[in-house]
């Protein structure tokens, strides 16, 4: 089935707010929500239904709230989960139940306790009985990173004959290398009889650093649908960051050929309303939507931004939101940097007094980590 559109998942309210110390509340979410809604994704996870009233709530709330999406719940394979889960997504104009069970040798041993068939069997009903309340079904299969492809490509089939319409393959643990995870889903789309039936989905965390590439090398292998959240928050390390996936599939379109519905002019002021809402700050060299990510301070990189961005800016900072590149002027800037400041702030010196001026500023600098408008004013008085 693989096209050239990459469905957006965002489990933000989801897995984002399973973040130790995240804890939104019914205003903030829906807030979220709407965010999420212009920002173009195409599926928004809104809760747990039956893991709390609170959650039920949200989750019915969203889904009576949000147009133009499809709302998903989560349930564990059980139908007591499966049946509150239809109740809470029932107002939503289209509805998806995300219901599975682990695969790999380690939860089935530990967790389970369930032998490979009994999990297989009890997937396969799961997946039945939330047919019975929506068409779209998503089966995840929990750990699918740490678990052995054959017994992964059995539940494919099964649960893909029984009804699931979207593969989930979880890196749960964020355990894999980006080529071992494209080879996971390229695996399974060419052993797995009946795969050209579902969409495949990345969902990868980030113990080791690698959710998003592992994301992108899935992509590659031929999922269409990839699973993140807003700043990358969730569980432990995190989730597959949003931004940088999006924009990583569009500056690098031609490895990838494939779009998605993101308003990406909206990335910034989303990031930024999920960073206040949850309190979860992003860090300043954060890619995509970092405080740095546009800001040049060494002296030749802002030589060479200014005489044409591209020089050491891959992404146009008015492309996510963001009103241009900084220029930061520190004790690593030049002579380039410090004329094309003070030319802003209406200074226009001759050669002999802007030589003047700049052996100032090298001096007030090293005493600061940045040499503000306001410095600059004292220095040239
Ligand atoms: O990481 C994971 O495996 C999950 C599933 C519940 C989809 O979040
Ligand atoms: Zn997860």
């Amino acid at each position: 089935m693989a096209s050239n559109h990459v469905d957006v998942f965002d489990t933000t309210l989801r897995d984002g707010e399973q973040s130790p110390g995240v804890r939104l509340n019914m205003e903030q979410k829906l807030k979220i929500g709407h965010q999420l809604v212009s920002l173009g994704v195409n599926i928004i996870e809104a809760g747990f239904p039956i893991s709390s009233p609170g959650d039920f709530e949200s989750v019915n709330t969203l889904a009576r709230e949000l147009k133009g999406v499809t709302i998903c719940g989560l349930t564990r394979a059980r139908d007591k989960d499966i049946d509150v889960a239809a109740e809470a997504l029932a107002p939503a104009e289209r509805r998806r139940i995300h219901t599975g069970l682990g695969v790999s040798e380690n939860h089935l041993q530990h967790k389970l306790r369930m032998s490979e068939d009994q999990a297989l069997e009890t997937g396969v009903a799961a997946v039945r009985r939330a047919r019975q309340y929506t068409d779209d079904v998503e089966y995840f299969m929990e750990d699918s990173g740490r678990a052995k492809p054959e017994y992964v490509y059995r539940v494919v089939e099964a649960v893909i004959a029984a009804g699931a319409t979207v593969v989930n393959v979880p890196d749960t643990t964020g355990y894999t290398f980006p080529t071992e995870y494209r080879d996971l889903i390229a695996g399974i789309i060419n052993n797995v009889p009946n795969s050209d039936k579902a969409v495949f989905s990345c969902h990868c965390h980030n113990d080791l650093g690698m959710a998003t590439a592992n994301t992108l090398g899935g992509v590659l292998g031929g999922a269409r649908q990839v699973e993140v959240t807003v700043n990358g928050i969730g569980e432990r390390a995190g989730n597959t960051s949003l931004e940088e996936v999006v924009i990583a599939l569009h500056i690098r379109r031609d490895i990838f050929g494939l779009d998605t519905t993101i308003q990406h002019a909206k990335l910034l002021e989303t990031s930024r309303m999920v960073s206040e809402l949850t309190g979860m700050l992003v860090q300043r060299n954060k890619a995509v939507v970092g405080a740095n990510a546009y800001a040049h301070s060494s002296g030749i990189h802002q030589d060479g931004v200014l005489k044409e961005r591209s020089t050491y800016e891959i992404i146009d900072p008015t492309l996510v939101g963001a009103e241009r590149s900084e220029i930061i002027l520190t004790a690593r800037s030049g002579r380039h940097g410090l004329k094309h400041r003070l030319n802003q702030l209406g200074f226009d010196f001759p050669t002999d007094r802007f030589e003047e001026v700049y052996t100032k500023f090298l001096e007030v600098a090293d005493t600061k980590t940045e040499v503000r408008d306001e410095d600059l004013y004292e220095l040239v008085r």
